[in-house]
């Protein structure tokens, strides 16, 4: 059985890595669009034309089921894929459901209408497009009524981040989380809602002070796997190697995620 794992770039490693934690024997197939990232700034259309493609690349290597760990493409395409594109023996889970499940702490599958909950004020801090699609806001209104939502788009700390220029995503985080202050002053909880991110969650959790609650996806997203995998084993394809594909230079793409992941990392072309 192996799992895909699908995101714009490297980013995706950050959900990878508490996926191979958490699920120690799962082979998983990373699959990094580096030479269309960043999605952040891209349509909508593109970005579901484009993750659809790799999708499709993921299921060649036998993975029935692909997780999009994209913000960005969760937030932008997976709505339409899922309606209109993954057929019925293969399924495409994104990263925004278990994120909101923690936040409203309800089971997965808990369908029963939207109820207060305990959060009242979030802030969302994403890319220019995952903000645009405002998906994080439509599926916390399935399940919590009440919750004001203010949403900061961060442009420029992908790539700066991608480019390893920590001084300036440091200070790009700083600037974007005083920008939303400014709107919300007081937020009970914060997400990280891009990949990236958790890279600088540390910064993120200083700029907001102690007495916010950072999300941050990850670990979230493994034991919503694990879940899934134990309840739908069906889906676990017929894959049996973990590897890492990429659209862009292997050998760049390779060097980046080892010093991303600060472990050795070897993509190969897709
Ligand atoms: N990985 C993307 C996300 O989580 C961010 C990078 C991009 O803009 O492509 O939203």
């Amino acid at each position: 059985m192996a799992v895909g794992v699908f995101d714009s770039g490297l980013g995706g490693l950050t959900v990878l890595d508490a996926l191979t934690k958490r699920l120690p024997d799962v082979p998983f197939v990373y699959f990094g669009d580096n030479a269309h990232a960043p999605y952040g700034v891209r349509t909508a259309d593109d970005i579901f034309n484009l993750t659809c493609a790799a999708t499709e690349r993921l299921w060649a290597e036998g993975c029935d089921l692909v997780i999009l760990a994209c913000n960005t493409a969760s937030a932008a395409a997976l709505k339409r894929m899922q309606e209109t594109w993954v057929p019925a023996d293969k399924r495409v889970l994104g990263v925004f459901v278990p994120l909101i499940e923690a936040l409203t702490e309800r089971q997965w599958g808990d369908n029963s209408p939207p109820r207060e909950v305990a959060v009242k004020h979030v802030a969302l801090f994403a890319t220019p497009a995952t903000v645009a699609s405002r998906a994080f806001q439509r599926e916390l209104a399935f399940r919590a009524i009440g919750v004001d939502v203010e949403a900061q788009p961060c442009g420029g700390v992908v790539d700066a981040i991608e480019q390893g220029d920590e001084i300036l995503a440091e200070a790009l985080v700083r600037s974007h989380v005083e920008a939303l202050k400014r709107r919300m002053p007081t937020p009970e909880a914060a997400i990280l809602g891009c990949t990236h991110y958790p890279l600088m969650e540390k910064v993120f959790q200083d700029a907001l002070g102690a007495r916010v609650k950072v999300y941050s996806q990850a670990n979230l997203v493994a034991e919503s796997l694990a879940d899934y995998l134990q309840r739908r084993p069906q889906f676990a394809g017929l894959g049996t190697q973990s590897k890492f594909l990429t659209t862009g230079d292997p050998a760049y793409v390779s060097n980046k995620a080892t010093q991303f992941l600060r472990r050795k990392i070897t993509f190969e072309a897709v």
